[in-house]
């Protein structure tokens, strides 16, 4: 069959993940697609730079608008982060024709409605299980198999690099730098890792969540957020002491508004959580959610949050659902389900 062109802009940590695992697996993936994956060109920033993996010759541009425009391209994987560049790849490659996996959270937080306008006009899917909580299958978990159910809370941890800080912390005695870097050498944080530790990538990908269960297109600067940089050493300490561990949860609750309507409440903050909770015994770059819906009541979804092979993991499933053809209903499913719910509205409770 007709390989599936794929276009990588960004080889970064989760770049590389996804090169590698389209390099070293092309049989099995070939057989779970279909059809062969076929990575036809990769736009990096820095092209001479040498590489944890070797890309096939003559692959490799400094420019993504080459890899858009490249017509053996079926679907341009938007892997460089941040808003401004990638809000212009992504738009672009829609434009052009091309389907769209993106890992970037802050972006469909940010510019959702816009993306997925763009993506319906032309008629192409843009595909995010890699955008929240890495390896956890919680896009589909929510788009998907809960469909049945309305939403009535989410309760996760969503930054593997703040739970990566927190547990080395309490854990291991390390300082709050020492574990910053850690996580850093380890792939887990952004390239801006103010936005891990303060709270912000949490609140994109709760942003993202609640997109998606109760169609509200809140703004990122709407969640109301504090981060793990607001915590000291003794913080910790003192709450291992009386039996609780930190965590950073993101949470979106839904009640009855005081107008009678519904309302959703959004936030990210530090808690204190007994050491039994299911969720304080998250540990490292892990995430762990919990969505409680009305028919099937509490179920719980944990595994890596962060890095460059889970987060490849989920960006190939993508690639796979999109080749065989599954992509283009479920996320469809979630895109019609966001405009469905616009009654929401978002105040704090
Ligand atoms: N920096 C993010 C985290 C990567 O630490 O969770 C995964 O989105």
């Amino acid at each position: 069959a007709e390989p599936l062109g794929v276009g990588l802009v960004g080889c970064g940590t989760v770049g590389t993940g996804v090169a590698r695992l389209l390099l070293e697996q092309p049989d099995r993936l070939a057989r779970r697609a279909g059809r062969p994956l076929d990575l036809c060109r990769v736009a990096v920033r820095h092209p001479e730079k040498p590489r944890e993996v070797a890309l096939p010759p003559g692959v490799v541009t400094a420019d993504p608008a080459a890899v858009i425009a490249d017509p053996r391209v079926d679907v341009v994987v938007e892997l460089i982060g941040g808003t401004t560049v990638a809000r212009r790849v992504v738009l672009d490659a829609l434009a052009a024709g091309k389907h769209v996996v993106t890992a970037n959270k802050a972006l469909l937080a940010e510019a959702g409605g816009e993306v997925f306008e763009a993506a319906r006009a032309a008629g192409r899917t843009v595909c995010f299980e890699a955008a929240v909580a890495g390896g956890v299958p919680i896009i589909r978990a929510l788009g998907e198999s809960l469909a049945a159910n309305q939403v009535t809370a989410i309760q996760g941890i969503l930054n593997g690099t703040s739970n990566f800080i927190l547990t080395s912390m309490a854990e291991r005695g390390m300082s709050y730098p020492a574990a910053l870097a850690e996580a850093q050498r380890l792939g887990y944080a952004e390239a801006d890792p103010t936005l891990d530790v303060d709270g912000s990538d949490a609140a994109h990908k709760l942003a993202v969540l609640a997109q998606i269960a109760f169609g509200v297109s809140a703004r990122p600067e709407q969640i109301e957020r504090r981060g793990i940089d607001t915590l000291d050493a003794q913080d910790i300490r003192f709450a291992g002491e009386l039996g609780y561990t930190i965590k950073l949860l993101a949470e979106a609750w839904t009640g009855e508004s005081t107008t009678g309507g519904r309302e959703v409440a959004l936030h990210v903050a530090p808690v204190l959580l007994r050491r039994t909770d299911l969720l304080a015994q998250v540990r490292g770059a892990f995430n762990a959610i919990s969505v409680h819906g009305d028919v099937v009541g509490e179920t719980l979804y944990q595994g890596p949050g962060a890095g460059m092979m889970p987060t490849a993991s989920s960006v190939v499933a993508d690639l796979i659902d999109l080749a065989v053809g599954r992509a283009q209903a479920t996320f469809a499913a979630a895109r019609l389900w966001s405009r469905e719910g616009k009654g929401f509205v978002v105040e704090p409770v």
